[in-house]
């Protein structure tokens, strides 16, 4: 962790709570799959492997411009996603549209900007050749198998998920492709989302299984997209992801298939938390402490509306809190301010019991914080800050209550 101590006045003057990333760290993750998109590239004989970052774990410019520089490409799923992706120097060919149930409109901006979409179930594939027949596209195949994440609600593969085609259904995909003669030319799978060095294999397990249906039953795909899911760890006891193991275990299948499957041009994956994830926090101050019923309650700023993953997906976040004065150990709850009962940070934490104003910091808050918070009950979204060593860069205002207002019809 970077230390705020000296920094943190400065800091807490773009007010609380605030989202801050550390250049450092990012730049460490990106060049981390920078580097091992090319030892999987190496291996392979002229197929290309190519990394598109997933700005759904945060599309903040200033992120998608590290990406930029250690020469990643990008995916997005709606149309700001890629007006930003555009922005950011991204070009059409470094960009793919990985979507779920869009509507006509958005098809039609995804085709008059030129961009390959990756199209998520026969019902669309059957809209889009409707509108634009004679294309090529990329299918999202849903593998069967069981896929790999850190809760139920993040698996996106198996019997029980929306996404996707399964095996069964692919004759009724090639008949309406047939049909408006559309190009399958790419292929796209996705098993959930934080796999760590214990689901490595499970990992392997599902490529191999999605690139045997594709040599079984596609023919001419040119492209086979791997998804995302790279974790990192969370919880203290947790390692990083190896990706070393991660390379060796899948070099094997990959090269299997690219020999096997003569049409193959291009691997592609597609990391979203692993980029920003460790390099930022969500940083706020203590509002309150109570103890209650024999409970220690820490009151904050940092609701459920600012990081969601606790209350949405019981999520583990380290907390870390700045106190000046205290000595005592207390074992405590750490809330938000919005009124619901599952609004609740960290459950159970030994920390030093705070005082009124202590700073809280919420650690790998980078993927799935800001892009994922909300203005529920009516609370501003936080600024967002780089930290670049001594450097605090301004990377997106705090929302004002005037932007919060603007949209409305009064009577
Ligand atoms: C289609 C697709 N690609 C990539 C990602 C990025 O996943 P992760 O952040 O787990 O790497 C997601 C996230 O769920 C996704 O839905």
């Amino acid at each position: 962790m970077i230390s705020f101590k000296e920094q943190i006045n400065d800091i807490m003057k773009y007010g609380s709570p605030v989202y801050v990333y550390d250049r450092n760290t990012l730049k460490d993750r990106c060049e981390k799959m920078a580097k091992f998109r090319k030892d999987i590239e190496e291996k392979l004989k002229n197929v290309k492997v190519t990394m598109h970052y997933s700005p759904k774990a945060n599309s903040n410019p200033a992120i998608l411009k590290e990406v930029k520089n250690a020469g990643l490409c990008v995916d997005c799923m709606s149309p700001l996603e890629l007006s930003l992706n555009k922005k950011s120097g991204f070009n059409n060919e470094d960009i793919i549209y990985v979507c779920n149930n869009i509507d006509k409109e958005e098809m039609k901006m995804v085709h008059d900007e030129g961009i390959l979409i990756c199209l998520d179930s026969i019902s669309q594939v059957e809209t889009w050749g409707q509108l634009f027949p004679d294309t090529d596209i990329m299918i999202r195949l849903n593998p069967g198998i069981e896929g790999v994440g850190h809760s139920e609600d993040v698996i996106t593969a198996g019997k029980t998920t929306k996404f996707g085609i399964t095996e069964a259904n692919l004759d009724e995909l090639f008949k309406i492709a047939e049909k408006y003669n559309l190009s399958i030319i790419g292929t796209h799978q996705h098993l959930g989302s934080l796999f760590l060095n214990n689901k490595i294999d499970d990992f392997v397990l599902g490529v191999k299984t999605g690139l045997d249906i594709i040599r079984k039953r596609f023919k001419g795909v040119s492209i086979v997209d791997l998804g995302g899911g790279f974790g990192v760890p969370y919880e203290p006891e947790e390692n990083d992801l190896d990706l070393d193991l991660l390379a060796q275990k899948l070099e094997p299948v990959l090269t299997d298939f690219a020999e096997k499957y003569p049409t193959l041009k291009e691997f592609k994956f597609e990391p979203g938390r692993f980029i920003p994830c460790e390099s930022g926090y969500l940083i706020g101050r203590v509002n309150a402490v109570k103890h209650e019923n024999n409970i220690w309650w820490i009151g904050t700023d940092l609701g459920m509306n600012q990081l969601v993953r606790p209350s949405m997906y019981e999520s583990y976040h380290e907390v870390t809190i700045l106190s000046e004065e205290g000595e005592k150990e207390i074992v405590a709850n750490i809330c938000g301010d919005v009124c619901e009962g599952g609004d609740i940070i960290a459950k159970n934490r030994r920390v030093i019991l705070p005082e009124v104003g202590d700073i809280v910091i919420v650690h790998n808050a980078g993927a799935y914080g800001y892009s994922m918070a909300s203005n529920y009950t009516g609370r501003q979204r936080p600024a967002e800050l780089m930290i670049d060593k001594d450097e605090i860069k301004l990377i997106r205002k705090r929302e004002t209550l005037e932007y919060l207002e603007d949209n409305i019809i009064w009577e």
